[in-house]
Order: C-alpha cells, then sequence, then structure tokens
C-alpha cells in the first residue's frame, strides 16, 4: 500500500488484487486510515505470500521489526488463527497509540509490542524467533540482519519488504538523487545476503520487493 510507484505494471497489480476476497472491517478500517495518514503498510500481495509462508512454517515466536499501526501484525496473527506470538518493534509514539488500539480490538492475544529503537532492542532480545519479519528503516537492513541472524532459530525465516524500493535498486535510471544512500544500502543487502553462507535467500519482485531468507545452518 501507499507505494507511489509499483514494481510491476498496474494491470498485473490490478488484476491480482482483484482476486482476492473483500477484507473484514477491521482490516478495511486500517487501509483508510494508513491511506487517510500516508502511513506506509504492507501491499496486499506481499500480505498474501507472508501468510502462505507462515502457513507453511507454522512460527511459534515471530519477531516484526517495524509496527506501524500494526497492520501486518495482525495479518500475520490471523494467518496463525491466533496460535502463535508476536513480537513488534516500533519507536514512533503515534503509531504504538494506534497499533495498542487496533491489537486490543483484534480478538487476538499474543502480541508483544516492544517500544523503542528495534538496534538496541534487538541486543536486548534472548529468546529465539523462527520468523522475522523486517518491515523499518531499509537503510538499516544489515544492521537488523545481523542482530535478526543470531535470534533466529536453524530453519528460520527472514523476510524482508521493500528491497527492490520501487525498482529503484535495480534500474539506476529509476534512483532519485535524494534515495542514493537508502538505495545503494539495499544493494548490498541483497547482494550480502544472497551470497552468504549457510543462508538461501529468493528475491521476489511483488509489492515493493520482498527477499525471503532461510537459516539453513547454526
Ligand atoms: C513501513 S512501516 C511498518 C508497516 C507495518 N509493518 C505494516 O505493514 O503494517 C515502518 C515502521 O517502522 C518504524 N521504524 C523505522 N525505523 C525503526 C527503528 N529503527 N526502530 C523501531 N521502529 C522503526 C517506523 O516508525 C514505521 O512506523
Amino acid at each position: 500500500m501507499n507505494v507511489e510507484r509499483h514494481i510491476n505494471e498496474d494491470f498485473i497489480v490490478e488484476y491480482i488484487r482483484s482476486l482476492y476476497p473483500p477484507k473484514n472491517d477491521l482490516f478495511q478500517e486500517m487501509e483508510e486510515l494508513a491511506r487517510a495518514e500516508d502511513i506506509p503498510i504492507i501491499e496486499p500481495e506481499t500480505a498474501k505470500l507472508l501468510q502462505l509462508l507462515l502457513k507453511l512454517h507454522r512460527p511459534k515466536r515471530i519477531l516484526e521489526i517495524g509496527t506501524a499501526i500494526g497492520y501486518s501484525a495482525i495479518v500475520m496473527m490471523d494467518a496463525l488463527k491466533g496460535e502463535t506470538n508476536i513480537y513488534t518493534i516500533e519507536r514512533d509514539p503515534r503509531m504504538i497509540r494506534y497499533a495498542k488500539d487496533f491489537f486490543a480490538h483484534s480478538g487476538y492475544t499474543g502480541f508483544h509490542l516492544l517500544e523503542g529503537d528495534a538496534k538496541d532492542i534487538m541486543q536486548e532480545l534472548s529468546m529465539e524467533y523462527d520468523f522475522i519479519f523486517m518491515d523499518a528503516a531499509k537503510a538499516q537492513y544489515q544492521n537488523f540482519f545481523a542482530l535478526g541472524s543470531y535470534l533466529l532459530s536453524k530453519g528460520g525465516l527472514i523476510v524482508s519488504d521493500n528491497v527492490l524500493f520501487r525498482g529503484m535498486v535495480a534500474s539506476g535510471e529509476l534512483v532519485e538523487r535524494r534515495k542514493i544512500t537508502i538505495v545503494k544500502r539495499l544493494r548490498k543487502y541483497l547482494f550480502d545476503i544472497t551470497q552468504r553462507e549457510g543462508y538461501s535467500t529468493s528475491v521476489i519482485p511483488i509489492g515493493d520487493g520482498v527477499a525471503v531468507t532461510l537459516k539453513e545452518k547454526e
């Protein structure tokens, strides 16, 4: 949602979206809020991919970096019918207030909102997670991955969103000047996670680009 330019042709995106059944009232309310206040939340295709991965993987403990209003956390919880625990990190007090409210109305327990900067909080965490969803400051993905890889169980997945960043990561012609640093860091991030020993990564061109990384060895 709220991505200014799709990485895929609009007619393909619209066609795929037309296939999905209508969302429930809570998701519609959250999407309207995100649109009205220009808050980025995961795109419908990314939500479907996340849900499918979660149903296959059935993680007991999920770590999310970047809660915003709690939309993706509720999407993930919904996929597992409440049978998981989601630890989700957010540093913006306004987002924290929205997320708390939506979690309370979701009908699910099992959300654990960790308030503060992800880099600080991740250094304090000691539990293992089976699934990490990374959807916060893109320029920090390498730091988040380095910290997350210690917290991830063997056989666990790290899913990183927005890795193709409106196509800019794949084509120099699309890069906006003020985004150069983020784009360079995302390119380095993708290079590193695709080459990394003991991990297997697929970069999927849906939504704004999603990387799915499996931890194969300790
Ligand atoms: C793209 S939004 C998350 C959207 C959410 N995952 C969803 O799809 O519903 C990114 C959020 O990450 C938060 N964020 C960015 N950098 C962060 C950091 N270093 N620590 C904690 N939160 C951070 C921002 O405040 C923002 O609310």
